[in-house]
């Protein structure tokens, strides 16, 4: 949704667009998952989805089953864990979202394990000469959050999620993100590649044809990038008055996020966090989406919509307002990219010529470049 704006982009002339193999490979598609989605922070939810002790969420990352949950006792941790068992590698967990009791059993022969992954259960295996329950704790994932919301990182040596985050590291104090509380989630099937996805999100020349009602709320020519290089990229647009917010009424549909400045009042701000997240903040709501690659061609999306915590019990409040306006447009981008992806996979299909007012699509590509040959 972000603008070019010429005192703040760093647009690079000669920019285009990327080779098709990277839309429509899946020995592309096999690489990301080792050096993006393997080896790079990424989106699980929200802390609040595993609000209670033993409340576990099942998470895929680079097509591996993570188990996230909130460890019982004092500190009530929230950790993450392979879902594979230490005896002979059976999944244990089935059900996608639930609550543990004390331990995490396995079906096949009962091996246990505390919410900590330490292993105090094992039938007979007393009789196996050597064995030592401490050897045989379940695999942990790196884990960390960030205003609310989980990340995990496969990497055995993962970057320290300080050094990666320090460019948006408080930058959006202001929206209390992380006390937020989420309203709606509303699951995608996007026929597009993931990367059509993300690249969508970043630019809004689309939106006069695409989206003719977001059009008169957030001109698509307002607004300026404020992140232009690197893993997070966007800016913010401007709400056009007697508008409030992006909603289809156009009225503001809970209470504000928190106090903003008068330039604050009238903008919504629109980030990609790379790999797979968008993040989207108005005054009276904040949106995120996370990505998911199912195939070349076929992706996975969760919309989340949040408020403050107050703003359901408030006069005036009405997310659905604000549901509708991005359902609409989140469908509208859906079908254009599930016309991009069969596009781009057409042996005619070259790359092209990126605008000025892509200069952040374009700066998604070279990121997504430097990653995909970081080492090589
Ligand atoms: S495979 Fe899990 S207990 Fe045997
Ligand atoms: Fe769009």
């Amino acid at each position: 949704m972000t603008m070019f704006h010429p005192t703040t982009d760093t647009y690079r002339a000669g920019a285009r667009t990327m080779l098709g193999e990277y839309y429509t490979s899946d020995t592309v598609l096999r690489e990301e998952r080792e050096r993006v989605f393997a080896s790079n922070w990424i989106c699980v939810g929200r802390e609040s989805d595993v609000a209670e002790p033993g409340a576990f969420v099942l998470a895929d990352v680079a097509g591996e089953s993570i188990i996230i949950v909130r460890d019982r006792g004092a500190e009530s941790k929230v950790r993450a864990f392979y879902n594979v068992c230490r005896h002979r590698g059976t999944r244990l967990c089935a059900e996608t979202t639930g609550r543990f009791g004390e331990t995490i059993q396995c079906p096949y022969h009962a091996w246990t394990y505390r919410l900590d992954g330490r292993l105090t259960g094992a039938p007979h295996m007393g009789e196996t000469e050597g064995f030592s329950m401490a050897d045989y704790p379940l695999h942990a994932v790196a884990l960390e959050r960030w205003e609310g919301f989980l990340f995990v990182n496969l990497s055995k040596s993962p970057e320290p999620f300080a050094t990666v985050f320090a460019p948006v590291n408080n930058r959006f104090a202001r929206y209390n993100l992380a006390s937020l509380r989420t309203v709606r989630r509303i699951d995608y099937d996007v026929k597009a590649n993931w990367k059509l996805v993300m690249q969508n999100y970043s630019e809004c020349l689309h939106c006069p044809t695409i989206h003719p009602e977001l059009t008169t709320k957030l001109p698509y020519t307002s607004g300026a990038n404020d992140l232009t290089e690197g893993a997070f990229l966007g800016g913010y647009m401007e709400i056009k008055a007697p508008h409030e917010s992006a909603t289809m009424s156009g009225r503001a549909c809970a209470l504000p996020l928190g106090e903003f400045s008068d330039a604050d009042k009238v903008r919504a701000y629109y980030y990609t966090l790379f790999p797979t997240m968008m993040l989207s903040m108005h005054p009276d709501y904040a949106v995120f989406y996370s990505v998911r690659p199912v195939a070349v061609d076929r992706s996975a999306v969760r919309c989340e919509w949040m408020v403050h915590p107050d703003a359901p019990a408030a006069p005036g409040y009405n997310i659905a307002d604000a549901e509708e306006f991005w359902d609409r447009t989140n469908r509208q981008d859906w079908d254009i990219c599930a016309r991009s992806q069969a596009g781009v996979s057409s042996r005619a299909y070259a790359p092209g010529p990126y605008s000025p007012r892509e200069s952040i699509p374009a700066a998604w590509d070279r990121e997504y470049l430097r990653v995909m040959s970081a080492g090589q």
